[in-house]
């Protein structure tokens, strides 16, 4: 109860109230709440006590007067008063063993974020009219929250089409091959999303790959949570599938991005589905585990941005969980760095490319320039293993130390990058983004 922020308010018999939204209230309050119930239904079941144990959980939205005019102390706010309170009572009565039945009022606040029965009209002591109820059986595997509480279809986009635009704009650049990194910031509600939605709208029609992942607060230590979840959802996972139909249509997905066995076992298990065989068997440490599953997941981008332009969407990214963070991060892995030897703000070049290298873990390879010739400075470049270039440089120069250290000739648009940037200056870093 305390992980959804529930408050316990009293134990009645074999009975327990608990108010969601009092102390202190959530925009999700109702989510939460059903939440728990599917969960306490699981632990209860789980406990291991001498006779099976079951649960009954009633749930109803409202308002209510907490605290009472007689009594003082904890006894005040454990009272309540109102409708609410004998509905969700009642509610829990008419509900089978391990059934969590919810109000009218609960069910419109909840989208569709749930897989619900509806159990009709049922007569209830003491409420005159009959009541519908629904009977909450599992979370939905619905793709966006946003779209769970806007399934009937969304209004017109008022405005922003300045806002559309520039990510378009991003988009035709994307598609001549130039990665883009978009980052949408702004107050809660000010429509993140709803501009999101519109984007995907008008791709819709493009051929394009889109993948689309929802971070959530009660994930932010789960690691990987997001990518599990989008990768749950794309392969199409139904309650009750065996590990067996859970792993051909992980396959299934897979297979689209020529994902080899090894990668595959480890996203298998990545997922929680036992391998029954049709992969390797892995035989690493759980560091090395770790480390190769990431590689599977940049490999998979990659496969997958080769065949069609890929966009990629994270919605609440500042709950995103830090193994997923680095996931990400390391498709952003650059193919070489040039860098001034002297920097603003404190490091240096040299320092630079290790903190870079630690990092990503490997071996980027590094262009230092400088006019500084003391052999203290080149001794430096050299012992940390990065190719120095004394300035005033040329252009030549520069492409061939690069031509040499990626083994094959550099991009034209590098070039031309390079060309049009003051390199000598360090400007170049800045224009070219290098
Ligand atoms: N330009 C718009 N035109 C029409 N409706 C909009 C527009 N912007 C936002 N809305 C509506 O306002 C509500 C809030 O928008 P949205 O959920 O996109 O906000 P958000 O910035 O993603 O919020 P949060 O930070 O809570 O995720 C939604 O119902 C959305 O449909
Ligand atoms: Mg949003």
């Amino acid at each position: 109860m305390s992980r959804f922020d529930g408050f316990v308010a009293k134990y009645m018999g074999d009975g327990v109230l608990v108010y969601f939204g009092y102390p202190e209230a959530h925009e999700d309050d109702p989510e939460r709440a059903v939440r728990a119930g599917l969960e306490l239904v699981v632990a209860v079941g789980n406990l291991k006590a001498q006779a099976a144990l079951q649960t009954r959980v009633g749930i109803a939205t409202g308002l209510v007067v907490i605290g009472d005019l007689i009594g003082s102390g904890a006894s005040q706010e454990q009272a309540v008063v109102g409708k609410t309170p004998n509905l969700a009572a009642r509610l829990q009565s008419v509900a089978e063993p391990d059934m969590v039945v919810i109000a009218e009022s609960t069910q419109r606040l909840i989208g569709n974020l749930f897989e619900l029965e509806d159990l009709g009209t049922k007569d209830l002591k003491g409420i005159d009219e009959p009541v519908r109820a629904w009977a909450a059986l599992r979370p939905s595997s619905v793709e966006s929250r946003f779209e769970a509480f806007h399934a009937s279809g969304l209004t017109d986009l008022v405005g922003r089409q300045e806002e559309l635009d520039a990510l378009l704009r991003r988009w035709s650049k994307v598609l001549n091959g130039e990665g883009q990194v978009v980052l949408l910031s702004g107050e809660a509600g000010i429509g993140k999303s709803r501009l999101t939605a519109a984007l995907v709208e008008r791709l819709a029609t493009e051929p394009h790959t889109r993948l689309r992942y929802f971070c959530s607060p009660r994930h932010t230590d789960s690691a990987l949570y997001p990518i599990i979840s989008q990768m749950e959802r794309a392969a199409g996972f139904a309650h009750g599938d065996t590990a067996r139909t859970k792993l051909d249509k992980l396959d299934a997905v897979l297979a689209q991005s020529f994902t080899p066995p090894q990668d595959r076992a480890l996203f298998a298990e990545l997922l929680s589905i036992p391998n029954d065989g049709r992969y390797p068997t892995l035989e690493m440490s759980p560091r090395q585990r770790r480390q190769r599953t990431l590689e599977a997941l940049t490999t998979q981008t990659v496969a997958l941005a080769e065949q069609t332009p890929l966009l990629m969407i994270f919605e609440d990214v500042h709950w995103i969980d830090p193994t997923s963070l680095e996931a990400v991060g390391r498709g952003m892995r650059p193919d070489l760095v040039l860098a001034d030897y002297n920097l603003p703000n404190g490091m240096n070049g040299v320092q630079v490319s290790q903190r870079l290298r630690q990092e990503l873990d490997g071996q980027t390879p590094f262009i230092i320039l400088t006019g500084d010739i003391s052999t203290e400075t080149l001794r430096d470049i050299a012992l940390h293993d990065c190719v120095y270039l004394n300035k005033p440089v040329k252009l030549t120069e520069l492409t061939g130390a690069i031509e040499k250290l990626l083994a094959k000739p550099p991009d034209p648009q590098l070039v031309r990058a390079l060309r049009a940037a003051d390199v000598d200056s360090g400007d170049a870093q800045r224009k070219t983004g290098i």
